[in-house]
């Protein structure tokens, strides 16, 4: 059963939220209120919250007091196969606990593949003899990372590791016969891997795409702005992306005018915060979009990653 409690554990009415890299203090802005932080995780008492600027939250933890690493590791594997270490303190100690369980997948992922259907817990060790854990996860990827295997020729920059991680957790991604604007395309990392998929790419960037990108077949490059690109004066979208640096304010308001016209069918757009900032309030309103998720991709820095896809 997803999210079940080892024999001998005391659940906690609370959920755990792990920092995204660097985010923990707009995590903190987020949640308000914590009962406990040991690094970047922080325990909260109550139902799931939200959060956005998180990794993975560990979403029905449990207290496990245990005599030797060896009945950790039994009581875990009752459970499930997959743990992932998450250590805050007792680094040493939570490293040989987790040589006690199975080994997680380390390889990077070749794009495209499917999320693993196998649950992955979190644990971490509070003092010598106590584990906080939780079979059930947010992310399918152990503490949310995820690897892909890189192409480092093909693409321009390296912004297309976060479109392909999009895609991965959107479980829809587009294909040959479909018509995807790339707004904010150059140099064209997003671009290139649309096109990969066989996918037509009309890209708009105020700055050039670099020319190999702009030849590949599917590819037209329009040069300007993209919050010129109205709707109406376009055939209908498969998806919209976007990857415009700009005030998220900016960002909704064009995107608002897609989703009233109907002609486009799916989004993956990125929200940049600007400078130290998050954005909350529009970031609340592009969430409260229906069908929709915002989410911190492991590749994603200081931005937030906005997915609507039609089922
Ligand atoms: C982070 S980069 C995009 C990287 C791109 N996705 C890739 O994979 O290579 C942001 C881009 O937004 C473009 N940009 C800024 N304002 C724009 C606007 N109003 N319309 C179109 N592009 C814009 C910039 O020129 C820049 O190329």
């Amino acid at each position: 059963m997803i999210g079940a409690i080892p024999p001998g554990a005391r659940p906690l009415e609370a959920a755990v939220y792990h920092a995204a890299p660097g985010m923990t203090r707009h995590l903190l802005a987020e949640l308000g209120e914590w009962d406990r932080q040991d690094g970047d995780l922080l325990l909260r008492s109550g139902p799931v919250l939200p959060a956005r600027w998180v990794r993975n939250i560990w979403t029905r933890p449990f207290l496990l007091e245990f005599a030797s690493l060896g009945e950790a590791a039994a009581a875990l594997r009752s459970v499930q196969r997959n743990w992932a270490p998450c250590p805050a303190r007792l680094f040493r100690r939570t490293a040989l606990l987790a040589e006690k369980l199975p080994p997680l997948p380390s390889k990077p992922k070749v794009f495209p593949f499917d999320p693993p259907p196998a649950p992955m817990g979190a644990f971490t060790l509070l003092d010598e003899g106590l584990l906080l854990g939780s079979a059930a996860c947010s992310s399918p990827f152990p503490n949310g990372e995820l690897r892909f295997e890189e192409d480092t020729e093909g693409p321009p920059s390296r912004a297309y590791r976060k479109l392909w991680e999009a895609l991965v957790l959107a479980g829809k991604r587009p294909g040959p016969g479909d018509r995807c604007l790339d707004a904010g395309a150059s140099p064209g990392g997003w671009t290139w891997a649309l096109a990969g998929l066989g996918a037509s790419v009309l890209a708009v960037d105020r700055a050039p795409l670099e020319p190999r990108i702009a030849a590949l077949p599917g590819v037209e490059f329009r040069k300007g702005s993209a919050f010129s690109l109205r709707p109406e004066d376009s055939d209908p979208l498969d998806w919209l992306f976007s990857d415009v640096i700009c005030y998220p304010p900016v960002l909704y308001d064009w995107v608002e005018k897609w989703l009233d016209s109907g002609r486009a069918r799916n989004f993956v757009c990125t929200i940049k915060m600007q400078g130290e900032e998050y954005d909350r309030a529009t970031t609340d309103r592009f969430a409260a979009i229906p069908g929709s998720r915002v989410v911190h991709l492991w590749h994603n820095k200081h931005e937030l990653t906005w997915i609507k896809v039609n089922e």
